[in-house]
């Protein structure tokens, strides 16, 4: 078969941010990397070219083709990102992004000698939803998304709003799946609003299967929006 992905340029995030409250303690978000990381292997097993925009994670991966850049916070992980939105044809958001971070971090160690304190949390940006306002017709979101219910419900919101092709659900329902796991149980759910489930598999036999619905929503544009248009507008309308 035609390899549809040979030489293409993929983003993908991977990993947990983490959002400093002063210089010794941090916000951040279950997230072991796992995912992301398997999913930069298929893509480059397939021959494209990954940036890997990855939060604080304890795995090491090296190819001719990868180029890892690691970041903190969420800001870091946008910044970085930003710099790749233009020039990829697809873009995998896999990290578990913190929503929120501290107003404002303390120069110094908080004192502990309060029973509670209140630390004042500020809206980060959504990177997927910033990559979905200037998204191409040729460029291809994955995005992903992790609830604890109304799964489906959510996911069709979250396609819509951040302008994906297609969302990845996994649920902190299903037993062995998620984060730090090494096995994930996916449903994919595409903007045409069709879903398909997969069993409980391997992380990287789950990163297999995100790849293949890549490729064939590929094909897909290739059928419906031809390289060579027909339609030439500024000659229909001179
Ligand atoms: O790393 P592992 O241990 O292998 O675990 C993998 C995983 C469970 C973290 C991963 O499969 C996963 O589900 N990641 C998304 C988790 C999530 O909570 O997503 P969300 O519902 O907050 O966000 C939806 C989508 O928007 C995601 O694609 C997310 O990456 C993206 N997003 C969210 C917030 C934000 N500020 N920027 C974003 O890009």
């Amino acid at each position: 078969m035609h390899n549809r992905l040979y030489n293409k340029k993929v983003l993908i995030t991977a990993g947990p941010t983490k959002e400093a409250i002063d210089p010794v303690r941090y916000i951040s978000n279950h997230s072991s990397g796992k995912m992301g990381y398997a999913i930069a292997e298929k893509f480059l097993e397939s021959g494209a070219q990954v940036f890997l925009v990855s939060g604080p994670v304890k795995i090491s991966l090296h190819h001719p083709k990868l180029k890892i850049i690691k970041v903190n916070s969420a800001s870091e992980m946008y910044l970085a990102c930003c710099h790749y939105f233009e020039e990829v044809d697809i873009a995998v958001f896999a990290a578990a992004v913190a929503d929120y971070r501290p107003e404002k971090i303390e120069e110094r160690r908080s004192k502990k000698d309060e029973s509670h304190f209140t630390i004042k949390m500020k809206r980060n940006i959504d990177i997927a939803y910033e990559f979905g306002q200037i998204k191409t017709h040729k460029q291809i979101a994955v995005g992903f998304a992790l609830e604890t219910n109304d799964e489906l419900k959510h996911a069709i919101g979250k396609l819509s709003e951040k302008n994906f092709d297609m969302v990845v659900l996994n649920s902190v329902n299903d037993q062995g799946a998620i984060f730090g796991h090494d096995s994930n149980k996916i449903t994919i759910v595409k903007d045409d609003f069709s879903k398909k489930e997969f069993p409980l598999k391997g992380k990287s036999e789950v990163a297999r299967d995100i790849v293949n619905e890549v490729e064939a929503t590929i094909a897909m544009h290739e059928k419906y929006q031809p390289e060579e248009s027909v339609l030439d507008y500024e000659t229909m309308y001179r």
